[in-house]
């Protein structure tokens, strides 16, 4: 069964987002947003997918449009840089793409930022939509319209928020998604019952079996529901003024030691490392019960994600986190739980209590090994 939900933008609907088990609805849906077929479409992918599944999306959409071009990048965080903005931005001048024509994003997270990214900017704005295919692009990135890209050594430092004009899931795609990619989406998504929802992490524990094998009812209900808080809180707060920065939720000493890790730990799992983090300052700072905190670590191991990490020192892990953008007048923000379901900003942690937090990542010896989330299985 397809679901749909609207998303607002300053109090006016602004796009729709599709699950769809296939690409049959995506052509009907152009038409309805009276996206005209005279248009130039360029799908831009990534290097994994290309080789998987972009020629059946160009062959699905190839009919409806005059012409369709793809421009592919060589998979990675690696590649979501300005160069790469670039070079995809010299492709679309050479086709003569102008205002009136599409980008379509399809890809995980890197993908859709950086194509977001560039539909902001080339010629000041062309329309984009997004087909995300990795778990984690599905509940998290694609929803909300940030777009942007790494600059130097800082994560997502150059970016603008705006929005697609449709974002279309084909949730078969999961079936090819390597596992360690899927572990890393569900970082995400348990992220989401954390802050904002007890109901949806009860849920998840109790459906985690059928998660873990890919069970199709359960798959879509989870991403229906994730993105469902997801939307509530961009409404709410489209550009990050307040509520927003809670998805925010282990990402700080979370992009460290992903930095850190020279990006060969997935986001997911460095998500999770920075939730086990944030859980046990929010313990320290007194708002977390301690069951509520092992609970919350417990789980997060359950679904085959990380709660430590071995190879750097808490003064790295700090010193980086702080150069983060995640800062308020040179203070970092920091997501906290009140409790399951509750997440609050708190601004005005010490050094001395963040690195206890970051210690208490470093001293778990609980954790899964790293390595063994390096060799991704197919589901
Ligand atoms: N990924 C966090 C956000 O969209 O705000």
């Amino acid at each position: 069964m397809s679901k749909s939900i609207t998303v607002s933008y300053e109090g006016k609907p602004c796009y729709d987002i599709l699950l769809e088990q296939n690409f049959l609805k995506l052509t009907p849906k152009l038409k309805e947003l009276n996206i005209s077929p005279k248009r130039k479409v360029c799908i831009v992918t990534d290097s994994n997918l290309a080789v998987l599944h972009a020629d059946a999306l160009a062959e699905c959409i190839k009919p409806y449009f005059d012409s369709c071009i793809t421009f592919c990048f060589p998979a990675g965080e690696q590649s979501k840089n300005l160069d790469t903005v670039q070079n995809l931005y010299q492709e679309l001048i050479n086709h003569h793409f102008d205002r009136k024509d599409l980008l379509i994003a399809f890809g995980g997270g890197v993908v859709g930022d950086l194509t977001g990214f560039t539909a902001a900017t080339y010629l000041r704005g062309i329309d984009f939509i997004q087909i995300p295919t990795s778990l984690l692009s599905q509940v998290d990135s694609s929803i909300g319209g940030k777009t942007g890209v790494d600059f130097l050594h800082y994560k997502n430092m150059v970016g603008a928020f705006y929005q697609p004009k449709l974002v279309y899931m084909n949730l078969s795609l999961l079936k090819t998604l390597p596992k360690d990619q899927f572990i890393s989406g569900m970082g995400e998504v348990l992220k989401h019952g954390f802050i904002k929802s007890a109901d949806y992490f009860s849920w998840l524990k109790q459906n985690q079996m059928q998660i873990m094998n890919l069970s199709f009812d359960i798959i879509e209900e989870m991403i229906y529901q994730s993105c469902q808080i997801k939307r509530d809180v961009v409404e709410r707060d489209p550009k990050e003024t307040g509520e927003r920065a809670l998805l925010n939720f282990g990402h700080t000493i979370g992009h460290a030691v992903e930095k850190l890790s020279d990006f060969k730990l997935s986001h997911g799992q460095c998500v999770s490392i920075g939730i086990a983090a944030a859980s046990r300052l929010s313990c320290d700072v007194g708002t977390l019960r301690k069951e509520d905190c092992a609970e919350i670590i417990r789980t997060l191991q359950a679904f085959g994600l990380l709660v430590s990490v071995s190879r750097f020192t808490p003064q790295e892990i700090l010193s980086v986190s702080k150069s983060d953008k995640k800062m308020s007048a040179g203070k970092i923000k920091f997501i906290l739980l009140e409790s399951i379901g509750n997440a609050y900003i708190d601004a005005d942690l010490s050094d001395a209590q963040l690195l206890s937090g970051i210690t208490s990542i470093l001293k778990d010896s609980d954790g899964r090994r790293e390595e063994d989330t390096q060799n991704g299985t197919e589901l």
